[in-house]
Order: C-alpha cells, then sequence, then structure tokens
C-alpha cells in the first residue's frame, strides 16, 4: 500500500522518521540519577562477552547493506577499541580470505536471503567465528543461521533500491558499537552524547526531509547529465558510495562515489566546468580537509554541489560559485543517516524526471538469491 505516494521508492524515503522510531523502540535506556542513558539489544546480551573479547570484528555484506556497514565502522572502532573490518561477501568468498574462531563475523542484509552473504556466512561458521547477523527479515535465511543477533525492524521495505533499511542498519550499528563499548567508562560522555542524538534523530531526519523540493529542482538541473561524482570522507565516505549507488541503479545515469583523500591520485583529471561534482562537507573532524578538497575543484572551475551543514553555506562556497544543500548537524557518527536523504530524494527525482522504472530498476531484483 503506497498511501498517497506514487512510488515505494518515494514512501519508503519519506517514512524514515517512523522507520527509525521503530528500529530504536524499547532498545535505548534513557537513564536517570542512578542509572546511566545506555542501549539494549536482547539478542546480543548473552554474546557480548564474547565480542569484547575477540580479536577482529568483521562486517560483511553487498551492495547498500556493506555500506551501511562502512558508515558505522568508525564508531564501531571507536567505541569497540578492536579491530574493525569490512568484507563484501563476493570477494572474501572469491578470496578465500582468513576467517578464524577468535573474530567476531556480523552479516548485514536487509532481505536476509542474499546468496552472497549466506555463502559467506557457510563459510565462517566452517572457520570457526561467532556468526551475527542484522537482518530486516524475521525468519530470514541469515536469521535463522546465525549464533545471535539483531532484527532492524525497519518494516517491510519493497522498492528494490534500499533507502530505509539502510538508515536503519547504520543506527543498529551505532547501537552495537554502544553496547560493545558500555564497559569502558572513558567513552561514557561520548556514548551518552550518541544515546541523545540517537533519541533525536527521527525530528533530524523530519526535518532534512523538508528538502524534498530543493532536490526535485536540483533533479530538473542535472536531468540530461551522463555523470554525477560525489565526493566524500571519513564518516560520509560511505554516504558518497550510497548516493552514487542510488543514481545509478534506479536514474540509470553514471555516478560514482569517490574517497575524497583519492583525489589527487587520479579522480582529479576528470574535472572540468561541465561534469557535476556533489562534495560532502558538513561539521565533523575532516571538515578543513573538506573546504581544501572544494578549494582545489573551484580552482579547476569544477561544477559543484556542496552539502554542509547548516548555516555554513557562505563559508563553505568561494564565491556564489556553487550550490550549496544545507543539511541539520547531529552527532558526528550520526550523520551520515542525515546526509543520505537528500541523495536518495536527489536519485528519486531524477529517475521521474528521466521516465524510468522507479520501484523496479532495469536488471535488478530486491532479493539476489544467485550468485
Ligand atoms: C525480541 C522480539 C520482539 C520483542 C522483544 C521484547 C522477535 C523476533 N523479537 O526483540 O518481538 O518485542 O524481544 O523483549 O521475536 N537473531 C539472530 N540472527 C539475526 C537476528 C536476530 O540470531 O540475524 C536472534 C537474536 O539473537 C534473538 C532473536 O533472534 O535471539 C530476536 O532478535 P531481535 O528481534 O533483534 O531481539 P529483541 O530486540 O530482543
Ligand atoms: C541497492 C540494493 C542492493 C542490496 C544488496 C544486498 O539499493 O538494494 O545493493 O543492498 O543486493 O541486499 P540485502 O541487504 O538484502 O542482502
Amino acid at each position: 500500500n503506497k498511501g498517497h505516494y506514487e512510488h515505494y521508492m518515494q514512501k519508503e524515503i519519506h517514512e524514515q522518521p517512523e522507520s527509525l522510531t521503530t528500529t530504536m523502540r524499547g532498545r535505548l535506556i534513557r537513564g536517570d540519577s542512578c542509572k546511566a542513558k545506555s542501549v539494549l539489544l536482547g539478542g546480543l546480551k548473552d554474546h557480548l562477552k564474547t565480542i569484547r573479547r575477540s580479536r577482529r570484528l568483521v562486517f560483511i555484506g553487498c551492495g547498500t547493506s556493506y555500506n551501511a556497514a562502512l558508515a558505522a565502522r568508525p564508531i564501531l572502532e571507536e567505541l569497540s577499541g578492536v579491530p574493525v573490518t569490512m568484507e563484501i561477501a563476493s570477494d572474501l568468498l572469491d578470496r578465500q580470505g582468513p576467517i578464524y574462531r577468535e573474530d567476531t563475523a556480523f552479516f548485514v542484509s536487509q532481505s536476509g536471503e542474499t546468496a552472497d552473504t549466506l555463502n559467506a556466512l557457510e563459510y565462517a561458521l566452517e572457520n570457526g567465528a561467532l556468526c551475527v547477523g542484522i537482518t530486516n527479515t524475521v525468519g530470514s535465511a541469515i536469521s535463522r543461521n546465525t549464533h545471535c543477533g539483531v532484527h532492524i525492524n525497519a518494516g517491510c521495505e519493497i522498492g528494490v533500491a534500499s533507502t530505509k533499511a539502510y538508515t536503519s542498519q547504520i543506527v543498529v550499528m551505532a547501537m552495537i558499537a554502544l553496547v560493545i563499548g558500555d564497559d569502558t567508562i572513558s567513552s561514557q560522555g561520548r556514548r551518552e552524547a550518541i544515546i541523545d542524538g540517537l533519541f533525536d534523530l527521527p525530528n533530524k531526519v523530519r526535518e532534512v526531509l523538508k528538502l524534498d523540493q530543493e532536490m526535485k529542482d536540483l533533479a530538473k538541473l542535472l536531468v540530461s547529465e551522463q555523470s554525477l561524482l560525489v565526493f566524500g570522507r571519513g564518516y560520509n565516505y560511505a554516504t558518497a558510495l550510497e548516493g552514487a549507488l542510488k543514481v545509478k541503479e534506479v536514474s540509470l545515469m553514471h555516478s560514482e562515489g569517490i574517497l575524497a583523500g583519492e583525489m589527487k591520485h587520479g579522480p582529479l583529471a576528470l574535472v572540468d566546468e561541465n561534469l557535476p561534482i556533489v562534495v560532502i562537507a558538513t561539521r565533523d573532524a575532516c571538515f578543513t580537509k573538506q573546504q581544501s578538497v572544494i578549494q582545489q575543484l573551484h580552482a579547476r572551475k569544477g561544477r559543484l554541489i556542496v552539502m554542509c551543514s547548516k548555516g555554513d553555506g557562505s563559508l563553505v562556497c568561494p564565491g556564489d560559485s556553487c550550490r550549496v544543500i544545507e543539511v541539520p548537524q547531529v552527532e558526528d557518527c550520526l550523520q551520515p543517516v542525515i546526509n543520505v536523504v537528500p541523495l536518495q530524494l536527489l536519485a528519486y527525482h531524477l529517475t521521474v524526471l528521466r521516465g524510468y522504472n522507479v520501484d523496479q530498476p532495469r536488471n535488478l531484483a530486491k532479493s539476489v538469491t544467485t550468485q
């Protein structure tokens, strides 16, 4: 049921304040004078000791689910104190990469049925790792075959392009970082700030969704382009990859997410006055570096669209040479949840304007059950 929306993708983008609320329901503890703010994940509580003691946390997934893990990686590293690595499921299998008994392997999958991810799970089980599922589908193969896990509870996702599952996956992995780090006193202030940020996140997503018309206008401007680059780094490297994946898979426009730190090592050669480039430069520890990236792209006459924190528009844009997307600022590790939304909206409007099928992009299936 699409309600008053024209497409499932549109509905699922706009229901993110509600899907995030259900993802967090019953899992955030407000705390009081005698009890600290905390997170409760029923599915993990009996396994936390093993997870904390593991030698490495490995996150495994495909497509958008992989990108969600990448978005959560910095906070997982910061709060867990355990090395965190990422694997695209098919690549792990192609390489028969190392998975050890001392590892905890997390399998991220909206459907819980993706063949590559399931094969990687079988491989990790054979190698003796503790296997944890992060899935949206209760009763799915990943939910059944992992030792334990967390259901993201985002509600059924119908559009082939994953949107609300992505933001719920990030929130669940941030909550996993919080529960793993729960026994570390030195990070308590940081954890409480993130929990406050989680409580307020649905409101901030509601706010960023008001950019809908602005993104439609931007889509009109870009509708006939051949290609779109998206530059990000740090917490928002994943946002660049995920924004570009959305644009290419539904609007069928070539798009590439680029790690801004790699700009000078090749991508800079593409920059001219015609190619549109989105640069994500919201406030976090990488802000100054992104400002310098913007200046260098501007010096090469790049056609820039800069995503920045509210009020930073004139600060990030040299002269009035670029277009600005101002988004609400949240706790740095949660910013990817906010920043992906305008890019989801852009991909959606580009697709409608270009006349392609929004909910069932050419050649794609919702659940990829073959290798
Ligand atoms: C559970 C109930 C929820 C109830 C809540 C009340 C289910 C599915 N969830 O939620 O309805 O409101 O208790 O306390 O009945 N699991 C895996 N692999 C996965 C995902 C989950 O093994 O990929 C396991 C978990 O370890 C857990 C169970 O499935 O044993 C349920 O997980 P989850 O729904 O996340 O647990 P709760 O949030 O506690
Ligand atoms: C992109 C998309 C795919 C899936 C991928 C994994 O919008 O939907 O990239 O994310 O096929 O699917 P799940 O998460 O079901 O394992």
